[in-house]
């Protein structure tokens, strides 16, 4: 039996708590999202990608800097929140699916991962890396973002996802930031 959070545990969350996480509220998210912003860069960014965007906080802080921006989530509920937050935003489409199956073609300029890509079982992980390796432009950026603090509701810790990405031979890390609570990690697509 495993204790790992999957995809309806997600959807349980945001139906029972709305915001499960506190990213309207918590000043540990408020500061992660700035320093994530600021590792994205301005751009502009042609077509962005951000992995399980939950109720879209994030989003709405990146997508004045995108001509185009998709978010993916595969919980109902987070994605009608989001959908509600950036509703009228030009250029921002919120999809409801799972990752990696439902992953586009791309190419995409800057991928965002923020805790999410430890939530992935191994197989999932593995093809997910693969879906973004002929997914990112050349020169794309990969902002990865992961709390550091192990858990039983996730299959990998902050350390070794941002490990195995560090191991892809077609990535190249840029800026990997200093915070005690999170990993953040910028990769450029070689
Ligand atoms: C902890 S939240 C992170 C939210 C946001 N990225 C942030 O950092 O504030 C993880 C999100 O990933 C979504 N998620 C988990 N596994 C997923 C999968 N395989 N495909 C799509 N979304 C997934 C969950 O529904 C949840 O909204």
């Amino acid at each position: 039996v495993t204790a790992h959070i999957d995809t309806a545990g997600f959807e349980a969350r945001y139906r029972d708590e709305g915001d499960p996480w506190g990213y309207e509220t918590s000043d540990y998210e408020r500061e992660k999202y700035a320093a994530t912003l600021a590792a994205c860069g301005t751009g502009p960014f042609e077509r962005a990608l951000e992995l399980g965007a939950s109720i879209g906080v994030f989003s709405a802080l990146l997508a004045p800097r995108c001509r185009s921006l998709e978010t993916i989530d595969a919980a109902p509920t987070a994605v009608a929140a989001a959908r509600g937050r950036l509703a009228g935003r030009s250029g921002v489409s919120v999809r409801e699916g799972e990752i990696p199956s439902a992953l586009r073609a791309g190419p995409y300029d800057l991928v965002v991962a923020s805790e999410i890509l430890y939530y992935l079982e191994p197989a999932a992980l593995d093809a997910t890396l693969d879906a973004l390796r002929t997914r990112m432009a050349p020169g794309g950026r990969l902002v990865a973002v992961h709390w550091r603090p192990p858990g039983p509701e996730r299959p990998f810790d902050a350390d070794q996802v941002h490990a195995r990405l560090m191991a892809c031979e077609w990535l190249s890390p840029v800026f990997s930031g200093d915070h005690p609570e999170y990993r953040l990690d910028v990769l450029v697509r070689a």
